[in-house]
């Protein structure tokens, strides 16, 4: 059963009284600003486990069938519908394999919600860092032979976590990674974040799960055009790992009322990827991108080394990336989803139009041409390179008590916070991590936590 048409059988149910939560009662008082945000069709759709919506902690009809659905499309064992983001499947899925103590090898690239994680379970991490691509400045791909080596050395490891593909887009190789996995026993856990739309199109690398991850974590809301912050969490037919587990560890960190207008839209947006009208977007996105990749002036030169193409990662030859993307913020009225002295970082998805590609090209091209362009290239220092010299756990780092110092005087200290930029949202300084003094100038602010 669809739960938008259960929601939309009820639109034309005469007389029906709510005296549930909430308590807009299917918007018969809606507070008039958010009604000029939010409209009122949305406040319809809005309610909670009423008689035969079923319940998100415990699905028996209407979202059990939903989520069978969803299961047959992405062909996982379970898939579950995540309501706080691939924030609270990352968690969920630590939680479920995870326990005090337990070791987990982690990518030093592994975003902010990976640390929660490990906060929340207890896990013990064993930290590496993928290779660095310094012309870029990004990270390469996590390699099976490099996790070979640490699950060598460390035969107590109980799982991985890796993000494929990264926020630039690179895919690691999850054959083989899983391949490594196996043989010594590891749990794979793949923050797929930015690869919702692998099931639907012709990219370089297959959905996690059908390479052998025992579990992925994908945000609709990025580049699949669901609402924020919709997200699926599947594990994979191969996997040991019981679906009622899952369960329980979402039901430990969700909210009790889940948004039905959010589950509708998770609903809607799986379908429309898994339809051929859907399908045909996506490789007519994929064709619009080639092209404007191609079309790229002399001087602008387009990543593409095994990556998912909706990222478009521009470098410039004589230009600092950080100066044009303040041009054509200010200039053009285009913001990208992030640059750096080396790349600037376009996000593509079902929203983005041919023209849209066309002006950016357009805007590009101008600023090229402009005689004066202040900028320069120089050889900035990446700081993510440097492998976190831990003191604390994330755990005990947590449970400590902390104080303030100016961040000046920091140095040889134990942080007590976690320093992060967004985007990307990776972690520059952890909780627990001695802070080294080459981070302070990285530091946004005066006063920092430390232990
Ligand atoms: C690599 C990666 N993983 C996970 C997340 C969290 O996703 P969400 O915003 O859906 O919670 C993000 C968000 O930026 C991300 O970049």
């Amino acid at each position: 059963m669809s739960l938008i048409k259960k929601i939309k059988d009820y639109y034309k149910k005469p007389n029906s009284l709510l005296f549930t939560t909430p308590s807009h009662a299917q918007g018969n008082f809606v507070i008039p600003k958010a009604e000029q945000i939010l409209g009122t069709e949305y406040f319809k759709s809005d309610f909670s486990e009423i008689e035969g919506f079923d319940n998100l902690r415990a699905p028996q009809n209407t979202i059990k069938s939903l989520l069978k659905h969803i299961s047959e499309i992405y062909q996982s064992k379970a898939s579950f519908m995540l309501i706080n983001g691939s924030t609270s499947g990352i968690i969920a899925a630590m939680l479920t394999v995870l326990k005090d103590n337990d070791k987990v090898l982690v990518a030093r690239n592994c975003h902010i919600s990976v640390y929660n994680g490990l906060v929340l379970t207890g896990a013990v991490p064993v930290w590496f860092t993928p290779a660095y691509d310094p012309h870029w400045g990004i990270y390469k791909g996590v390699k099976a032979a490099d996790i070979e080596l640490y699950l060598k050395h460390n035969k107590d490891i109980k799982a991985l976590i890796i993000t494929s593909p990264t926020y630039e887009g690179i895919f690691s190789n999850i054959s083989e990674i899983s391949e490594v996995c196996k043989k010594h026993n590891v749990i794979l856990i793949v923050d797929e974040a930015h690869g919702a739309l692998l099931n639907f199109g012709p990219f370089k690398s297959k959905p996690a799960i059908q390479l052998g991850a025992d579990i992925s974590i994908q945000s609709l809301h990025k580049t699949a055009g669901g609402i924020n912050p919709s997200a699926l969490l599947h594990i994979s037919k191969s996997s040991d790992i019981l679906p009622q587990n899952v369960q329980a560890a979402l039901n430990l960190i969700n909210t009790t009322s889940p948004s039905y207008p959010l589950m509708a839209d998770i609903e809607a947006t799986v379908n429309y990827l898994y339809s051929s009208k859907g399908k045909n977007h996506i490789s007519s996105l994929l064709k619009y991108i080639k092209h404007f990749k191609m079309s790229l002036p002399h001087g602008i030169d387009a990543y593409s080394d095994n990556n998912d193409p909706t990222k478009i990662l521009l470098k410039f030859s004589a230009y600092n990336a950080d100066n044009i993307a303040e041009i054509l913020n200010k200039k053009f009225n285009i913001e990208e989803e992030y640059s750096t002295e080396k790349a600037m970082l376009f996000i593509t998805g079902i929203g983005t139009t041919s023209n849209a590609l066309k002006h950016l090209l357009d805007a590009l091209k101008a600023i090229l041409n402009e005689a004066d362009i202040s900028s320069s290239l120089t050889n900035s220092f990446y700081l993510h390179q440097i492998a976190p010299n831990m003191q604390f756990t994330p755990r005990t780092a947590h449970n400590k008590p902390k104080k303030l110092i100016q961040k000046n005087k920091s140095a040889g200290q134990v942080c007590g916070e976690c320093i992060i930029k967004y985007p990307p949202g990776i972690p520059l300084l952890l909780p627990g991590e001695i802070i080294q003094p080459a981070f302070i100038p990285f530091i946004e602010k005066d006063e920092i936590l430390i232990i």
